[in-house]
């Protein structure tokens, strides 16, 4: 397929997590021969949360960027990162000089719990802590005070297990990873020996998977704790539990082991609770002791196994409370966005018109902000070919709009007014450069987490400041 000026058929795709090389890839790989696509990111690093989010005790997760490597060198593929969609360039102007334009720009904000007491310091995000401990430029100053005895982790997923085991790893299991330096200093120096993980429902609506919620089982430094009388399913679970599913039957199993073990007596305990809720976080100034209620179970009336709070309150102290209730996209300026959901306005990939709830030509979407912010990385690879199927079947229905420019004139536009553009070949530049830090200390990488630093290595420049 090619443009029907004669020039190729191009395609900006924002953002270069999962989604974006997915996407990427796979248009690459279509039967069109002509197809160009530039892949923007706002960060000078690619591969979005496989960098900043998947914890870095999972190195193995992490090696799927292999596959994004190999699409990054096949014909037709540039990066163009430090370029911020929305700040350096506009919706308007990608349209103008792209056949189409697909965002995968992800969901990065958290959800906010709505309760008393959440913007007292020292109750974090989530998403703040995990892109702080893998050294996302934006968040590396963030300073965490992990000097109380205990944390709290509210939410029962796997960014909850994630954060759970960071606070619980021993300095010298963090030390072979590529955990930011800044973070690996304040958690060998942290003091915290009891993280509690709150779920507000039951063992058996926990969201975790069942490998990463073994793995808490086997900490070095942390006992692992359940109280048999939580482990225990109400009767609206148990009866549903031979209809569940495998991973949900395996979560119920292994917290029915944790809570039939004798702790060994390690230094520290990670303290899995269930049926609370938090109903307000509490200090003079600052986060001293979680509220909790109390929750019941019932069925819902479309068959969904809900929490109900009683009257039946606790309180908990700690120093630190990590809000891990998921995450949610943020609006760009000029693209459709769905505020009841969050993310951007679409039907299975096509952008819409708000006013019309027709297809934007042109204009498409993959990854978490386009179905929300669940699933594993594999996940976004789905996604993004029903997404590329649209995108290829409107090209060649000739329903896209002809674009009035060109990317070279875009990218020479934002040249011109000092955007510092990183291409891939600077990303290999930074990337070699973090290798070769970790090799003598046998880590994967060393990060760099200061954008000046990072622009340094990948355009040759002096560094001339720290930030
Ligand atoms: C803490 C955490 C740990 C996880 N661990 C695992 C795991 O171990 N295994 C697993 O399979 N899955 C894991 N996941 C899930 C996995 O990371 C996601 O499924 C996947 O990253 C979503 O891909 P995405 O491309 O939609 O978004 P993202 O990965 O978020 O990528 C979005 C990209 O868009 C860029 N961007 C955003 N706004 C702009 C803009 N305006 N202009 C230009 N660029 C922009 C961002 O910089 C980013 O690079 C984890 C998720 C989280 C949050
Ligand atoms: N190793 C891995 O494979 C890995 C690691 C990290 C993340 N991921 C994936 O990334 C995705 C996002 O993970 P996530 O953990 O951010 O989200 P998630 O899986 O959606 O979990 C969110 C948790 O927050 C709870 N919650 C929501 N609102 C709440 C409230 N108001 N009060 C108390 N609890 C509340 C939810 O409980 P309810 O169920 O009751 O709503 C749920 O337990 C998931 O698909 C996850 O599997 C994978």
């Amino acid at each position: 397929m090619s443009a029907s000026s004669g020039r190729p058929f191009a395609v900006a795709i924002v953002g270069s997590g999962p989604a974006g090389f997915y996407a990427a890839g796979q248009l690459l790989a279509s039967a069109a021969p002509e197809v160009t696509v530039d892949v923007y990111d706002r960060l000078a690093t690619p591969w979005g949360l496989v960098r900043f989010g998947v914890a870095p005790d999972h190195p193995k997760i992490k090696s799927v960027t292999r596959v994004f490597e190999k699409t990054a060198l096949k014909p037709g593929f540039r990066f163009l990162g430090n370029v911020e969609i929305g700040v350096d360039v506009s919706h308007d102007q990608l349209a103008a000089a792209y056949d189409a334009v697909l965002y995968a720009v992800g969901t990065p904000a958290d959800r906010r719990l709505g309760i008393p007491g959440e913007d007292l310091p020292g109750s974090v995000a989530a998403t703040e802590f995990v892109a702080w401990y893998n050294g996302h430029p934006d968040y590396a100053d963030l300073d965490f005070d992990l000097s109380a005895e205990r944390a709290i982790v509210i939410g029962n997923g796997n960014v909850a297990l994630d954060v759970a085991r960071m606070l619980a790893l021993s300095p010298h299991e963090l030390a072979v990873t590529d955990t930011a330096d800044h973070a690996i200093a304040a958690l060998a120096a942290s003091e915290i020996s009891e993280i509690v993980v709150l779920g507000r429902r039951g063992p058996a609506q926990a969201a975790f998977t069942n490998p990463e919620l073994r793995e808490l089982g086997e900490l070095e430094l942390a006992d692992v704790i359940v109280d048999p009388a939580e482990a225990e399913l109400d009767p609206v679970s148990a009866a549903g539990l031979e209809a569940a599913d495998q991973t949900v039957r395996a979560n119920v199993k292994t917290i029915a082991e944790y809570a039939a073990r004798t702790p060994a007596g390690k230094p520290r305990r990670v303290i899995l609770r269930f049926l609370t809720s938090p109903v307000a976080i509490e200090g003079d100034g600052r986060v001293e002791a979680v509220r909790l209620a109390r929750n019941v179970l019932e069925a819902g009336p479309d068959g969904s196994v809900r929490a109900r709070s009683t009257d039946s309150h606790e309180r908990i102290e700690a120093g630190i409370v990590l809000r891990s209730v998921g995450y949610i996209g943020t609006p760009l300026p000029g693209v459709p966005f769905d505020h009841d959901h969050m993310r951007i306005l679409n039907r299975d990939g096509r952008v819409l018109d708000p006013v019309s709830g027709e297809p934007l030509p042109g204009v498409y979407t993959a990854g978490w902000v386009k179905r929300g912010p669940s699933g594993v990385i594999g996940t976004n690879k789905k996604c993004a070919n029903e997404t590329v199927a649209h995108v290829l079947s409107d090209a060649a229905a000739g329903a896209l709009p002809a674009p009035s420019s060109t990317p070279d004139a875009l990218i020479g536009q934002l040249r011109d007014t000092g955007v510092k553009i990183v291409e891939y070949h600077g990303w290999a530049a930074i990337d070699a450069h973090e290798r070769a830090l970790g090799e003598p200390h046998g880590r994967p990488r060393v990060k760099l987490v200061r954008r000046a630093e990072q622009l340094a290595i990948a355009l040759g420049e002096a560094l001339s400041h720290s930030g």
